[in-house]
């Protein structure tokens, strides 16, 4: 979409999920593609893709201003569940390294990439589905980091959206929101080509 009909969409979480469109996109298409619901094993290394994406965002769950901003933003850390996930399929944690981003990075960084954690939780109510369908997973077992929030996943969502709508942006800061968005989007696309190949 260019930027003119960009500008167009009112709401601010709006506008960057039809910027980063087909970013999404090609992200969905690719992990279905690797038929990551044949087996248990071959789910882990979702799994893994998921833990090596949320150490990189994992700093930005104490930072003050963060947590000034978004409603129960400790309670939506999501690593230590997916690391109960990986142990649950017998799976070693990926090995350590600094995550990606750190106390430093500005608010409009921060808030794209979160954009893309929170989003995830959309989808993942129907890779949860399929990991309990197709493997016999769940919130007690190897999936508990796809459950949906007991509020509901979507409503869980507009409450995140909310502070994204509202929260003051110059122009400028809203592309930089975009480009932390779309940074995310990316890390999750190398992960996935190094873990599931
Ligand atoms: C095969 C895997 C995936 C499927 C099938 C999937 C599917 C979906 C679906 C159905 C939605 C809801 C769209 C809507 O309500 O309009 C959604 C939203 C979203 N997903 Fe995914 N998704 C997948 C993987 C991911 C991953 C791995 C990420 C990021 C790490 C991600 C990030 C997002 C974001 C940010 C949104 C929110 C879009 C918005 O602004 O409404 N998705 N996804």
């Amino acid at each position: 979409m260019n930027e003119t009909a960009l500008e167009s969409i009112a709401a601010r979480s709006q506008r960057l999920k039809a910027a980063t469109h087909a970013t999404h996109d090609r992200l969905d298409k690719t992990i279905m593609a690797r038929d990551i619901f044949a087996s248990r094993e071959k789910f882990a290394k979702f799994v893994r893709v998921q833990y090596r994406f949320h150490r990189d965002i994992d700093a930005l769950y104490g930072n003050e201003a963060l947590v000034a901003l978004i409603p129960n933003l400790g309670e939506r850390r999501r690593l230590l569940k997916i690391a109960t996930d990986l142990s649950d399929l017998r799976q070693a944690l990926p090995l350590p390294v600094p995550g990606k981003l750190d106390n430093g990075t500005s608010l409009p960084t921060a808030l794209g990439w979160l954009y893309v954690a929170e989003g995830s939780n959309l989808g993942g109510t129907i890779l949860y589905k399929l990991a309990s369908q197709k493997l016999g997973l769940g919130s007690g077992l190897g999936a508990s980091h796809l459950a949906a929030h007991p509020d509901g996943a979507a409503r869980h969502w507009r409450e995140f959206t909310k502070v994204l709508d509202s929260v003051p942006l110059s122009p400028a800061q809203e592309g930089e929101m975009v480009l932390g968005a779309e940074a995310a989007f990316r890390a999750v696309q190398g992960y996935v080509r190094e873990e599931i190949g």
